[in-house]
């Protein structure tokens, strides 16, 4: 198993956005979160990715603990646990969110060498392979905006691999490109599925591109039974 959520609970005031939600995903697997807009996708996004937290319920990846239920709420851990199950995870935003006034291989290798992971000469050899697994070898030294759409989206996927994740999170996708790159970067998803055995979750409004990589299609009206 990879991502495991238990008892997930989350209001804003009286809104109750998630109540006692669970959910797993397995390695291999890409599930498809589909549902009308305000039930919660983003919310759930959110707080698996440690940008905002859950009021109850565990969370946790390979026995990496982000937040554990006391029976009343939700403990965070410590900065160091939290880390360590933030580099379990990788987050592709809908925006990219690249550096702008960084080359592509900068990109991939700013964040991993600001947390030492490892020294510079391997982090741009890790980055150059991964920058061929997304077809993308001849970039490496040009800047974001100079390229496409759907080749941001896979210097975006590139750079979340860094940190070899087991979970790789994807907001939206497909919402800033044309049928043949979303086809591409489908490809690329379904192959880190599958020879990379990464579990992958995806929201999408796209259905036909969900119909076409998901292995089980989520709703998020199951989020809070709306
Ligand atoms: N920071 C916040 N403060 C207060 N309420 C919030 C906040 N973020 C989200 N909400 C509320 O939580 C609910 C779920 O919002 P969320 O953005 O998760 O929905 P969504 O499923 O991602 O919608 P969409 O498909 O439009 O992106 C909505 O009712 C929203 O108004
Ligand atoms: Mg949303």
């Amino acid at each position: 198993m990879s991502l495991k959520v238990k008892g997930l609970s989350k209001a804003y005031k009286d809104n109750v956005v998630i109540d006692n939600y669970d959910f797993e995903i397995n390695p291999g697997e890409v599930v498809i979160l589909l549902g009308r807009s305000g039930t919660g996708k983003t919310t759930f996004m959110r707080i698996i990715n440690n940008l905002e937290e859950a009021d109850r319920g565990t969370i946790e990846i390979n026995g990496k603990v982000l937040a554990k239920d006391n029976g009343e709420k939700a403990v965070y851990g410590t900065l160091s646990d939290r880390r360590a199950y933030q580099n379990e995870l990788g987050m592709v935003f809908q925006d990219y969110q690249l550096f702008p006034n960084l080359t592509v291989i900068q990109n991939l290798i700013e964040a991993p060498l600001a947390q030492k992971i490892a020294d510079k000469d391997t982090l741009i050899e890790q980055a150059k392979g991964l920058l061929e697994d997304v077809g993308l070898s001849d970039k490496a030294d040009v800047y974001p905006a100079t390229l496409s759409g759907g080749q941001k989206q896979r210097v975006a996927i590139a750079r979340a691999l860094m940190l070899n994740p087991s979970v790789l999170c994807f907001d939206e996708p497909t919402s800033a490109l044309d049928r043949e790159s979303a086809d591409q970067v489908g490809a690329l998803i379904t192959e880190l599925a599958t020879e990379k055995q990464k579990a992958i979750l995806i929201v999408t409004h796209d259905t036909v591109f969900g119909e076409q990589i998901g292995t089980q299609i989520k709703s998020s009206t199951e989020f809070a039974n709306k």
